[in-house]
């Protein structure tokens, strides 16, 4: 069999962003019984925020798993409520009973260790991604390499406005964070990407319909073994019909 005969990507597409996250936590559910899902990778931000909510409303329990952010701020001070230790422990740890010696963060001062720490724990089993409007994952903006690992970068004039929402001054968003890299996020054995609103759609069409290009960061996840994008009506709006084909629930 070809390695291309074993790739796997579904592309759903769902009525609300609520109904796309309750498929996202069907499938953590689902890892979870069949004793699959010890390292979970999670993205900060508005698209995974209601899969969060919806397993603590489900009663998930995750006590026995390993949390893995996909990224950090660099320069707030500690416990600023934006970091993204902060968000993960808010609004994914706490509400999930993951107790805080398992939830890691990559540290700017030893970007490398990270990757260390996750090929040690043995690797993650299910990382869950956003996208950003101009297509980065975690925070991989245009331009990063494919074979990126974790590092430190600058972020986009365009991601710090995106942000600004979460800060009281456009000002104070950090110019730079560390992020797993592309080669990184590649390395997780099974990938789920949650993207909601019409403001991702062009970023969705060009990752799974347009050129695989390091200009759009999230068209490498087409090489991915296995992927499952979980979009909402607004964000899957500008796709082709042909991966619109497995749109569900509508
Ligand atoms: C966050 C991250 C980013 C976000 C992306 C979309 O940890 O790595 O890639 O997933 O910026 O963010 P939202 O969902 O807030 O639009």
């Amino acid at each position: 069999m070809t390695l291309t005969a074993q790739r796997r990507t579904v592309t759903a597409t769902y009525p609300s962003a609520a109904a796309a996250a309750s498929a996202a936590v069907d499938v953590i559910d689902e890892l979870l019984r069949a004793g699959a899902l010890r390292n979970l990778g999670v993205a900060t931000g508005s698209s995974p925020s209601p899969v969060y909510r919806e397993m603590a409303r489900r009663r998930i329990d995750l006590s026995a798993v390993t949390l893995f952010a996909l990224d950090e701020y660099i320069g707030l001070p500690a416990g600023h409520p934006e970091t993204y230790r902060a968000v993960v422990e808010r609004e994914i740890a706490e509400p999930l009973a993951v107790p805080r010696a398992r939830v890691h963060l990559p540290d700017g001062d030893d970007p490398e260790a990270y990757d260390d720490l996750i090929a040690a724990r043995g690797g993650i089993d299910l990382q869950i991604l956003g996208i950003g409007r101009n297509g980065h994952i975690g925070f991989n903006e245009p331009g990063s390499s494919f074979d990126s690992r974790t590092r430190v970068v600058d972020l986009d004039a365009s991601t710090r406005a995106a942000n600004a929402r979460f800060f009281d001054d456009p000002d104070d968003v950090p110019r730079r964070s560390v992020t797993q890299g592309i080669g990184t996020i590649l390395e997780a054995r099974r990938l789920i990407v949650v993207v909601s609103g019409a403001e991702k759609a062009a970023a969705v069409a060009a990752a799974i319909d347009g050129p695989r290009t390091e200009a759009m960061p999230a068209s490498v996840l087409r090489e991915h073994p296995d992927v499952t994008w979980l979009l909402d009506e607004a964000a899957a709006s500008h796709l082709s019909s042909r991966s619109l084909r497995d749109r569900v629930g509508a």
